[in-house]
């Protein structure tokens, strides 16, 4: 989203925080950029325990958003032992942190105006509020999602629901039990993040605005459905323009990344393949496959016979099977991080299978790229619902009884997807999504102007 036109404000400084999760990171920092191609000063906030893992890519003399370390109760390179303790120690913590670090910046020519924090920290707007500046949640996952959380923490939507069900909530489509995020349907299975992910609707009424990473088009009716209670803003999909237009050669982006991508490698054996020829798989920063579940995906892609490129994290390398590397090694490239955003927007890639995280779902739909969707935890099947069956721009594999998708099921998907007859359909779908993606973002289109709306309300505010 990098923007040329006229400067909006030349004295606002908004901090963000986002959640030190790589796919909460990305649409935050995209969106920073944007604020400040429109004159505001922005600085991202990286916890502590980050540590020196968290790192500027590329272009780092030239960035324009600065990125400061608060103290989140743990020092450099010191890990959590659980998820629990992290945001417990995080709220007891960053609270004063940032206070400190508004005040540090009162005084001089940048005081800061607003605090643009993870929907997932809710208390932060307390902690905006309480230092006398704006607060704004930025909600990294989708409009649909979040309705089925807001039923569930209201009781409109009983809990736990027979696996037979199929639920009707306002402004979705008939879900079925496996549509359903994987906290709604089996609320037990991880409280902590169910109690996190409900709890992001818990403070919002003090709220001026919620910014969310979508667009009008792509959710209209819950998006409406959400605006009647509470002031959302849409402002994605939150991809560079350059990649939406694919001027690849003005390539010139830098990113924070938890991960080191293998960009060379990626783009010279992607530029070595035909157009449209190329598979590429990744299941984002956090899924985990079982081992008996890698071992069907890897024989799957080899039994489709297409190239492919898959991203298998460091910490999964050890799941493949032996003799797969060796055989596969001539037609595929397995890397431990992509860069992702080329790798969709490169002409040889032809279809994307995917977990189906939101980000991975909207970069995917926003550059024409046609899924294959594998959802695994979280808001992932409910966007793997809209991707097959609402958007209709891939296809959705089935699961065996003992959990498992079949190497011919994935096959067979990739097939259906790359070949003729039904892949034409989808093709179809996913170049009219790219284009109403592309709408949206440019000048005068859904999210621009609510970006417009929002730099505008925010500088008036403060004078
Ligand atoms: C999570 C959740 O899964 C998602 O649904 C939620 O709403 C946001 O956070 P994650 O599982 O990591 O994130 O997936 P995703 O949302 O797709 O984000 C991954 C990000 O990392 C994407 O922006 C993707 O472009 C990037 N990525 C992924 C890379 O740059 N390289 C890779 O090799 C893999």
């Amino acid at each position: 989203m990098d923007d040329k036109r006229a400067v909006i404000s030349s004295h606002n400084h908004v901090l963000v925080f986002p959640l030190r999760v790589q796919g909460h990171i990305n649409p935050m920092l995209q969106f920073s950029k944007r604020l400040a191609s429109r004159g505001f000063r922005v600085t991202l906030i990286t916890p502590t325990s980050s540590g020196n893992s968290m790192q500027m890519q590329e272009q780092e003399q030239d960035r324009s958003i600065k990125v400061e370390t608060i103290y989140d109760g743990y020092n450099e390179g010191e890990k959590a032992a659980t998820r629990d303790e992290f945001l417990d120690r995080m709220k007891a913590t960053v609270p004063q942190s940032l206070a400190e670090l508004i005040d540090k910046y009162r005084s001089t020519q940048w005081p800061v105006t607003c605090l643009i924090y993870d929907s997932l920290l809710p208390w932060l707007l307390d902690v905006a509020q309480s230092s006398g500046i704006h607060g704004a949640p930025f909600f990294t996952q989708s409009c649909a999602a979040t309705v089925t959380y807001y039923h569930a923490l209201h009781g409109s939507l009983k809990l736990p629901l027979e696996e037979s069900s199929v639920v009707k909530l306002p402004s979705l489509p008939e879900m079925e039990f496996n549509d359903l995020p994987s906290f709604v349907q089996v609320p037990g299975s991880n409280p902590v993040i169910y109690d996190l992910v409900l709890n992001q609707l818990s403070n919002l009424d003090k709220a001026i605005w919620l910014l969310w990473n979508t667009f009008d088009a792509l959710e209209d009716e819950v998006v409406n459905w959400i605006s009647s209670k509470w002031p959302i803003k849409t402002i994605g999909p939150t991809i560079p323009s350059m990649f939406l237009d694919k001027r690849l050669e003005d390539d010139k982006d830098y990113s924070l990344s938890l991960f080191k991508p293998k960009s060379e490698a990626c783009v010279k054996w992607l530029d070595s393949k035909e157009p449209g020829s190329v598979v590429y798989v990744s299941f984002g920063s956090l899924a985990s496959l079982g081992e008996d579940q890698m071992a069907e995906l890897a024989w799957g892609l080899k039994r489709s016979n297409y190239s492919f490129l898959w991203v298998v994290r460091e910490s999964e390398e050890k799941k493949l099977p032996s003799d797969f590397i060796e055989d596969t090694s001539d037609t595929s490239l397995i890397v431990t991080w992509s860069p992702q955003l080329q790798v969709l927007a490169h002409r040889s890639t032809g279809c994307f299978v995917t977990h189906c995280g939101w980000n991975s779902t909207l970069e995917a739909l926003s550059l024409g790229v046609p899924m294959v969707a594998m959802p695994q935890w979280t808001d992932q099947p409910t966007n793997a619902k809209f991707v097959a069956d609402v958007w209709r721009v891939g296809v959705r594999v089935n699961v065996g009884d003992n959990g498992v998708v079949t190497k011919e099921e994935i096959e067979r998907c990739i097939r259906e997807v790359m070949e003729e007859g039904r892949g034409n359909e989808i093709r179809q779908n996913s170049e009219k999504w790219k284009e109403l993606a592309r709408k949206a973002v440019d000048e005068g289109g859904s999210s621009d102007k609510n970006i417009d709306e929002f730099l505008e309300e925010l500088s008036s505010s403060v004078g």
